[in-house]
């Protein structure tokens, strides 16, 4: 039996379009309700084929990109034209593509002092949703990738941002990467609408099988259980080999 939302795709191609889809139709729901869609996007290498799609003229189109606000689920401390900046990877992929007013792109200050990142990126959700110090922003969605160790965002196995229940963004030392992050807590991520997995690739097999067939709570990703929204885990024939399923 697979827990969640599961939708099995041939390759990266598939998952790409049928995340598009999911993203396009979420759109126009949350534009038509509220006039905006507030989104997450996920770094890492997965995602980039889904962003390239949404900034071709077969997906851009169909998106009110003056009523789409882009966030980051997390960044690495690094400058925004960094060979590692998630920044720079949705930039080349999808920024410089679309007609989407700068003021809807919201980045994480990679380049910043950490700490003082994190509390300017918090600042920035609070005044953009309009959240006083005790409410927690939702957004419409929130893009995830997943590590083989099953880290999402900079959520990692051991860190001390797993614990973090008040602050919206943390900041983390990821020991094996010698690597400083910014990441989305556990509050906001659970609090959104939609929560999309974004997984591709062998490698990703195992940790696929045990997020998606046992109660484990022992990695971060198996702690992303959104208290009034919905999983959807979107995963490649080659991550999903051990699921059982076609
Ligand atoms: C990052 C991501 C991270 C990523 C996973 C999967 O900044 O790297 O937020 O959580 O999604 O590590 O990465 P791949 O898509 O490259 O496998």
């Amino acid at each position: 039996m697979i827990k969640s939302d599961s939708v099995i795709c041939q390759d990266v191609d598939e998952l790409s379009r049928r995340a598009a889809a999911q993203f396009v139709s979420l759109a126009d729901a949350a534009i038509s309700a509220r006039g905006q869609f507030n989104v997450s996007l996920s770094g890492g290498s997965t995602p980039r084929a889904l962003y390239s799609l949404l900034a071709s003229g077969e997906f851009s189109a169909q998106l009110a990109w003056r009523q789409i606000h882009l966030y980051f689920g997390d960044e690495r401390c690094v400058a925004p034209d960094h060979a590692e900046s998630n920044y720079r990877m949705v930039k080349e992929a999808l920024l410089a593509q679309i007609p989407i007013p700068r003021a809807n792109v919201h980045r994480m200050a990679g380049e910043k002092l950490p700490a003082l990142a994190a509390a300017e990126y918090e600042a920035q959700l609070r005044q953009h949703f309009h959240s006083t110090e005790d409410a927690v922003p939702r957004f419409d969605l929130i893009l995830l990738g997943l590590g083989e160790d099953g880290h999402t965002a900079s959520l990692f196995p051991g860190s001390s941002a797993l614990n973090e229940n008040r602050r919206l963004v943390a900041t983390t030392y990821v020991e094996k990467l010698n690597a400083h992050r910014l990441t989305l807590t556990f509050p906001v991520i659970n609090n959104a609408a939609q929560i999309s997995f974004l997984v591709a690739g062998a490698s990703k097999a195992v940790i696929v099988k045990e997020l998606l067939t046992t109660e484990t709570r022992d990695y971060p990703a198996a702690r992303i259980a959104p208290e009034n929204g919905q999983v959807t885990w979107f995963v490649t024939q080659d991550a999903a080999v051990d699921l059982g399923v076609s």
